[in-house]
């Protein structure tokens, strides 16, 4: 069950990913939930979007008027469809969405406050390759960015292609090279972070693809209050390869509330291992040592 606050505009409800399964996403950047928002609820979010379903705001939030919630419905940021109860209890408030954010942001995190509407008439070609205006590079999670797509959106429609791992440094990729595409049946909702490289795939066929983006806020600082494996081994987990490792395990370690004590020493130390060791990594549990440069020469135009 998702508790709402009404007052707050935040939730609580249980967890539901593992401690694998967010070290999964640590690692990935993205999942996808497949089809999870009913369908007479799509259908009335393409109507809401199409202007063809009349507006019934649950309420009209201070410093606004009717007239500005008309105004802002018609825009390309329709965020007045956050203030539908249909849309909240079925969208943003839908128990599997909620039981992946609340593990991911811990409790009482808040709902969005903006909607961008990506509408495309296809076929269209795809988008360059792309990190979003403000992304920045971090072990913190303090927010993270949904996609909901309210139609079936195979692949001939086009959906949002991502590049698994793109969110620990920056990358570059040509228009030739594929990403994982978010193809689904309607309903269908991605999970991610703000700074993944990503782009509109290429659509082949003819019709109306809507696409919502939205963003949820942490408000609680970070700690493992998600569903905790006993087996689950911080010493002998694995992390990633060369490169990569250091990131996953500093953004972990953020999660779990221990980012203050994560230090690396290098080379084939923990958190970096391979199958083929006979024990586990040295280095693991140091209390002095290096953090991994996530800014490097500020690409993202954030100081240290
Ligand atoms: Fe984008």
């Amino acid at each position: 069950m998702v508790r709402y606050d009404h007052v707050h505009r935040t939730f609580d409800c249980d967890p539901t990913l593992t401690d694998t399964q967010v070290l999964d996403f640590c690692r990935n950047g993205f999942l996808l939930l497949p089809g999870v928002v009913p369908d007479a609820i799509n259908r009335r979010t393409c109507d809401y979007l199409n202007g063809t379903l009349p507006a019934q705001p649950s309420y009209i939030p201070d410093g606004l008027t009717l007239e500005d919630l008309e105004r802002i419905r018609a825009s390309h940021e329709p965020s007045t469809i956050l203030l539908e109860e249909w849309f909240i209890d079925h969208v943003l408030l839908n128990l599997q969405v909620a039981g992946v954010l609340r593990s991911l942001l811990g409790k009482n995190a808040g709902l969005p406050v903006l909607v961008s509407h990506h509408r495309v008439e296809c076929p269209a070609a795809a988008q360059g390759w792309h990190y979003d205006a403000d992304h920045l590079f971090g072990p913190e999670i303090n927010f993270v960015e949904v996609f909901y797509f309210p139609q079936d959106t195979p692949l001939e429609l086009g959906p949002t292609e991502l590049v698994s791992g793109s969110h620990l440094s920056p990358i570059r990729r040509e228009a030739s090279d594929k990403g994982v595409p978010t193809t689904g049946p309607a309903g269908t909702i991605g999970i991610h972070l703000q700074n993944i490289l990503h782009r509109r795939g290429e659509s082949t066929a003819a019709g109306i693809r809507h696409m919502l983006k939205y963003s949820y806020w942490r408000t609680e600082p970070p700690k493992r209050d998600w569903i905790t494996e006993p087996t689950f081994d911080f010493r002998t987990v694995s992390y990633g390869g060369h490169g990569t490792a250091r990131y996953v395990a500093h953004m972990f370690y953020w999660l779990c509330g221990k980012g203050k004590e994560y230090r690396i020493i290098g080379g084939q130390a923990w958190p970096w291992s391979s199958k083929n060791q006979i024990g586990p990594s040295y280095g693991f549990g140091k209390t002095e040592g290096y953090l991994p440069n996530w800014r490097k020469n500020n690409p993202d135009d954030y100081a240290a």
